[in-house]
């Protein structure tokens, strides 16, 4: 399917020079999200996952469907001060602006296979950082899948030798 043609593009948002990737568009059809979510757990059929996490918000939407999808449980990563039991947290860039991720100290067992699950991959500043609190709960991150990756901003470059999995580049 021709998930990019889903995907609609807005010049200048949320800062001049940024053309913002609005997945809006492609969530508010039903077929069209749930073939996204379909041909991810296809792609995934043969890692071994024991759980997928999933930073916060748009995070939620993709990594949320696939855990259900593929019938593992799923952990969010969310932003400083959300979580109610105890953290730990890092301090990660975005491609405009900075801020904290968090995560259970209990979201994951020794040893877990986890697979992320996002949006979108840009500067990789999310996902290195979410892998970094992954590995520190003692998780093993297995890959990570998205469904948009901008393919300029070199992200995957930071996120070491895991398997990366994105439906449509740009
Ligand atoms: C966006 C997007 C990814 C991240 C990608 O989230 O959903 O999580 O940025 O950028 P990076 O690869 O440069 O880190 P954002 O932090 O805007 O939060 P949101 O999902 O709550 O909108």
């Amino acid at each position: 399917m021709d998930f990019k043609s889903y995907i609609r593009e807005i010049n200048d948002f949320p800062v001049p020079g940024i053309s913002f990737k609005d997945i809006t568009t492609l969530l508010q059809n039903g077929a069209v999200y749930k073939e996204a979510i379909n041909e991810m757990a296809r792609r995934l059929k043969e890692v071994e996952i024991d759980c997928i996490a999933g930073p916060e918000a748009r995070g939620f939407v993709i990594g949320a469907p696939l855990a259900y999808a593929l019938g593992v449980g799923f952990i969010p990563i969310r932003k400083s001060g959300k979580l109610p039991g105890e953290t730990i947290e890092a301090d990660y860039a975005l491609e405009y602006g900075k801020d904290k991720l968090a995560m259970h100290k209990d979201a994951i067992k020794l040893g877990q296979k986890v697979l992320i699950a996002d949006d979108l991959l840009a500067t990789g500043g999310t996902i290195a950082t979410s892998i970094n609190l992954i590995e520190q709960l003692g998780g093993e991150v297995v890959g990570a899948t998205f469904l948009i990756e901008l393919l300029e901003l070199r992200g995957r470059d930071k996120l070491g030798s895991i398997d990366i999995i994105s439906l449509v580049t740009y």
